[in-house]
């Protein structure tokens, strides 16, 4: 389980993270939404102990790892996959090595890697013959699936995803998700979505949002839409009017 505790976070004099208390359960998909730059990727990167807090604790397996040492969160990175909110693909290195890459830097021999790589691009679906192309070669839908390759090769048991279906056709991104429950449910794993398609409510069990940096609703996934929390109401259906303060632009005055 994953518990956050009073968890603050300040860039120079500004906070962005106000005091977020979570309980993150096992084996199950929990979505994070929210406005832009409310703190989203902050929070994930929280989480997975790139971004080290102001304040708040953060236990993982009953373990903080917010005192982690440098040596400490190298292993952390191993038990935590993160799925960049852009694949973060290294556009110098074939789809082999940007999904090997941690395995080949640690010294493990190429064709252990090579079973391991084929191994994990099937399980997202995604052909052998795509083993030796470039990032700039494939699609998007294709390079989100080669980012969650190479997140899969440690057999993490956690996954956090930042927004993994951002900027892909709905089809695209249907496949996605289908991908994700099916890999939630083969490899038991606890996910951690933060995601702006609320399609993904109907691949999750719990829904967090988060407004004015901290957690305004946390509730079951399949009843959301029923929800009277006047913030939930409010940003599923998209209402400029309610507890979260929009920035309403009169394109009148404007031109
Ligand atoms: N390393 C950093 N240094 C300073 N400010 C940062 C840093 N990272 C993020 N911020 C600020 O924190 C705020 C939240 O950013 P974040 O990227 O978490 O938003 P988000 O909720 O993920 O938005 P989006 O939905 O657009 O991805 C922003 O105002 C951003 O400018
Ligand atoms: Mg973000």
């Amino acid at each position: 389980m994953i518990r956050i505790e009073d968890l603050k976070k300040r860039f120079d004099d500004k906070w962005v993270t106000k005091g977020v208390s979570l309980e993150i359960p096992d084996g199950q998909t929990t979505c994070i939404i929210g406005q832009s730059g409310e703190g989203k990727s902050v929070l994930l990167k929280q989480i997975i102990g790139l971004i080290k807090p102001t304040s708040g604790k953060i236990y993982v397996n009953n373990i903080d790892i917010t005192v982690l040492s440098d040596r400490e969160l190298n292993k952390y990175f191993k038990e935590v996959g993160y799925v960049f909110q852009f694949a973060a693909l290294l556009d110098s290195l074939n789809v082999f090595e940007n999904v090997g890459i941690t395995l080949i830097e640690e010294g493990v021999p190429v064709k252990k890697v090579l079973a391991i790589v084929k191994e994990k691009l099937q399980l997202v679906n995604l052909e052998e013959d795509t083993l030796y192309k470039y990032p700039s070669e494939l699609s998007g839908g294709m390079r989100k699936r080669v980012g969650l390759a190479r997140t899969l090769v440690t057999n993490p048991k956690i996954i956090l995803y930042d927004e993994p279906t951002t900027g892909l056709d709905p089809i695209t991104s249907q496949i996605i998700h289908d991908l994700m429950y099916d890999m939630q449910k083969r490899l038991a794993l606890t996910s951690v979505v933060v995601t702006h398609d609320l399609k993904m409510f109907n691949y999750s069990d719990n829904v967090a949002l988060l407004s004015g940096g901290k957690i305004r609703y946390y509730g079951d996934a399949k009843t959301i839409w029923e929800s009277d929390n006047p913030y939930i109401y409010q940003f599923i259906r998209g209402l400029p009017e309610g507890p979260i303060e929009t920035e309403i632009i009169h394109f009148k005055d404007k031109y």
